[in-house]
């Protein structure tokens, strides 16, 4: 049986519907499991991943898991040493591989390590932007048709959380993938001021992109992360503007699949913007 950890989320949600359309026996762990809907032959552990005595029976008779990294979690890879866990499929972060350390690619290197130290078979994925974080502008788009941002011409190569989802389940499905570190991208670079671009294009609507000074977005989201995440996140942003992002194969040589593009992805999630 395969644990689908962050199942309510972005690319745990895709990577259920994969596992189940291809047969696989699957449990998910959700604090809210009424976030998603999942087919009647999963099975739904309500629970919290900070708490052991979940961690414990989440990871009961679990061969396989896919893990996000949970802050407060930290015994986990070792629990499902104990447990008999043969592969985990751990959802990293390129910010690891950042020019400069930041506190995103440290918080995502200690779970690496913590995995590796419980000597059971991983494979980490390491992908940088999601797509899915335009939808940060979806109520701005939606009431206004304004998005206001800093960076508005920052190049980076966001990613489909479908194609992260479709390399952690031949990762978990196939073999070949143990100890392997795969970095992803999506198959374009892009700005900001594209991607709403083709927000609009696809809505057939106008949309004007307002480019706000970093020191009022900072205190904007400082409302809603810690500083040390909005600080890693402005630094990466920095970063990107003087070293524009370049897109990898990874995605298309793990799957077969060419990554999607932005548009696609904008297509698939049209109604959050209407
Ligand atoms: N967004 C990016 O650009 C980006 C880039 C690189 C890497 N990443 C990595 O990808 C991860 C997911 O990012 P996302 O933005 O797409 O978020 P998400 O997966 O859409 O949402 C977070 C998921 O984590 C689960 N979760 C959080 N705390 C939990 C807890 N204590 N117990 C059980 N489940 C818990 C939530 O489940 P419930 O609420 O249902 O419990 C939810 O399914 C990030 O945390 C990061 O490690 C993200």
């Amino acid at each position: 049986m395969i644990l689908v950890t962050g199942a309510t989320g972005n690319v745990g949600r895709e990577i259920v519907k994969e596992l189940h359309r291809a047969g696989h026996q699957i449990r998910v762990v959700s604090r809210n499991p009424a976030k998603a809907s999942f087919p009647p032959d999963v099975e739904v552990m309500a629970g919290d991943l900070t708490d052991p005595a979940i961690m414990k029976a989440a990871l009961d008779g679990i061969q396989k898991v896919f893990l996000i990294r949970v802050p407060g979690s930290e015994t986990f890879p070792q629990i499902a040493k104990q447990s008999g866990v043969e592969h985990i499929v751990f959802l990293s972060s390129s910010a690891i591989e950042a020019r400069t350390e930041n506190a995103i690619g440290r918080m995502h290197l200690q779970t690496e390590e913590l995995i590796r130290q419980s000597n059971i078979q991983w494979t980490f994925l390491r992908p940088g932007a999601f797509m899915s974080n335009a939808l940060q502008w979806a109520p701005a788009i939606r009431s206004e048709g304004v998005v206001r941002a800093p960076f508005g011409d920052v190049r980076t190569a966001p990613i489909h959380p479908r194609d992260i989802a479709a390399v952690a389940v031949k990762a978990l499905v196939s073999s070949g993938h143990e100890g392997k570190i795969y970095t992803l991208t999506g198959p374009e670079v892009l700005t900001p001021v594209e991607q709403v671009q083709t927000i609009g294009e696809v809505l057939g609507k106008q949309i004007t992109f307002e480019e706000i000074p970093e020191t009022v977005a900072r205190e904007h989201m400082k409302r809603f992360a810690p500083v040390d995440i909005v600080d890693a996140i402005f630094q990466l942003m920095r970063e990107a503007t003087n070293h524009p992002a370049t897109v990898l194969p990874t995605v298309e040589e793990v799957t077969g699949q060419a990554a999607r593009g932005f548009k696609q992805w904008v297509i698939d999630n049209a109604d959050a913007f209407r």
